[in-house]
């Protein structure tokens, strides 16, 4: 196991400890909340989850969770998750596995959001993380051309569409996903609301004012950082 991969064990577990019987559990994407997805089963507690991929579905499934689509869930006490940047105040920077969409459906229907991950994710200012932009697919490069227009004013550099061996990546909704370029997002407020603006965008990977907790595991153990 890779040091951060360790780490992010760690993060996983603490989070797992937060859970209790009877809750509904968002399950968030990726190699971090797929160690918490792992440690929550381990648990065997009677719990339901709500899923924010297929990816995390099957894990969920083959590990004997329950779970619910978001629609069946009255409401959900605790969502877990990873980030790929954590800034200042928890701002986030999601979707590097392509499930910012589900993800943050999830969450804003969450009581409370826990965000794990390892102490690597930390970042004084967001834009380290290239920003991930969920489009849907007809008319996507003219609505490419219109986020790039946006990421200028930001001073960002032209966004790319995400593929993986020669193809274009296609989210569980079925929408593309473009990556704007690294750069310091100094108004995370601004950016959000002028890419949410364009007709085409769907969403993109800033989670701001959601996170109200992070659990950072580091070389010395797991601290817990709030807004
Ligand atoms: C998926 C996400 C993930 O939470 C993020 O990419 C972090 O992944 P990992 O825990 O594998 O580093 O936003 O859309």
């Amino acid at each position: 196991m890779a040091d951060n991969d360790a780490q992010k064990a760690k993060a996983g577990e603490a989070a797992a400890a937060l859970v209790e019987a009877g809750m509904t559990v968002g399950l968030g994407t990726g190699t971090t909340a797929a160690h918490f997805v792992r440690a929550l089963a381990a648990r065997k507690l009677d719990v339901q989850g709500v899923s924010t991929s297929e990816a995390t579905e099957a894990l969920a499934r083959a590990l004997g969770l329950r779970t619910l689509p978001l629609d069946e869930a009255r409401s959900i006490d605790l969502t877990v998750d990873g980030a790929d940047e954590i800034g200042p105040g928890l701002a986030l920077i999601k979707g590097g596995g392509a499930a910012l969409l589900r993800e943050k459906l999830v969450w804003e229907a969450s009581r409370r959001c826990v965000v794990i991950a390892d102490a690597s994710k930390v970042s004084t200012v967001l834009g380290g993380f290239p920003l991930p932009i969920e489009v849907v697919r007809f008319g996507h490069t003219h609505t490419a051309n219109a986020i790039a227009d946006v990421l200028v004013d930001f001073g960002l550099p032209t966004p790319r569409l995400r593929t993986k061996d020669g193809a274009p990546v296609i989210t569980d909704s079925g929408n593309l996903i473009y990556d704007a370029g690294r750069g310091a997002i100094e108004e995370p407020a601004q950016l959000a609301g002028a890419l949410k603006s364009i007709t085409g965008v769907v969403d993109h990977g800033l989670f701001l004012d959601l996170a109200d907790q992070a659990f950072i595991a580091g070389d010395t153990g797991v601290e817990v950082l709030t807004p």
